[in-house]
């Protein structure tokens, strides 16, 4: 695996390692007489009208059992919208799934740059990662019961579930790319967990909304953890680019101390 200290090479990308072809590019481009200098206006128009036949990412289901369809009934009577509950835990569902597996692709990877790491550079351990995959799993598992208790069929794909599937494609990539570096899958993970902590709080105020006192104790309690995850990330994040002193001295807002050997949530 490429080490996560970025080294100098031979890379050709930009265009200071070519001046002369760059000159005359830049030239030609003033000499070439265009007819039409051209805009993005048909292509906006072109997408405009897919978008206005777009018939949005699917359905949410209708349940599938007598249970279900009286429980979905019975809180819409009530004014409760159910089915925007029902889709938002089914999203959270998809990404606490989603990150399991990138946690599991960060052990992988932590195992066998696991010499760096006992050397004493870095304080991000194998145990607080299983840990935290942990979480993930478990947060998976509250959110499939959340879904049966409301009627609901957790295995189905609902719009927003499968939102966050296609945004979460970038994540699974860096983690299971076999060049990435710890530094960049930890920048990955940090970015779930970012995403992770504003949808359990979108998904809180759902449940309270929908009066679901239960499931709102459940979620905040998940909350809890994905911000100690978040720190954690951040702190090992932090180290691994090589920030002695991380970002916490010149950051507002920045919380110290998580992640530090010794800490757990
Ligand atoms: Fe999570
Ligand atoms: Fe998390």
């Amino acid at each position: 695996m490429a080490e996560q200290k970025e080294h100098v090479g031979m890379n050709k990308t930009g265009v200071q390692m070519a001046p002369l072809q760059t000159k005359a590019m830049l030239d030609d481009d003033k000499i070439i007489t265009r007819a039409h200098p051209g805009d993005e206006t048909q292509m906006a128009q072109l997408r405009a009208s897919y978008i206005a036949e777009g018939e949005g990412l699917g359905s949410i289901p209708v349940p599938g059992t007598m249970k279900g369809m009286v429980s979905m009934g019975a809180h819409m009577l009530m004014g409760d919208q159910p089915q925007v509950l029902l889709d938002k835990m089914a999203e959270r569902l998809a990404m606490e799934r989603t990150a399991t597996r990138l946690y599991d692709a960060l052990l992988t990877k932590l195992d066998v740059v696991a010499q760096e790491v006992t050397t004493g550079k870095l304080s991000i351990t194998r145990d607080d990662v299983a840990s935290i995959r942990g979480d993930e799993a478990r947060h998976a598992l509250i959110l499939r019961d959340a879904i049966e208790s409301m009627g609901g069929d957790p295995t189905a794909m609902t719009p927003s579930a499968d939102l966050v599937g296609v945004e979460a494609m970038g994540l699974v990539q860096v983690l299971n790319d076999p060049r990435t570096s710890l530094a960049q899958s930890l920048h990955a993970i940090l970015t779930a967990e970012l995403s992770d902590g504003v949808g359990w709080e979108t998904l809180i105020a759902l449940a309270n909304e929908n009066k679901q006192d239960e499931l709102v104790r459940e979620f905040s309690a998940a909350l809890t953890q994905e911000r100690k995850h978040q720190v954690m990330i951040q702190t090992w994040y932090d180290e691994a680019v090589g920030l002695t002193n991380g970002a916490t001295a010149v950051v507002p807002g920045r919380q110290a101390g998580a992640g530090m050997p010794g800490s757990r949530h």
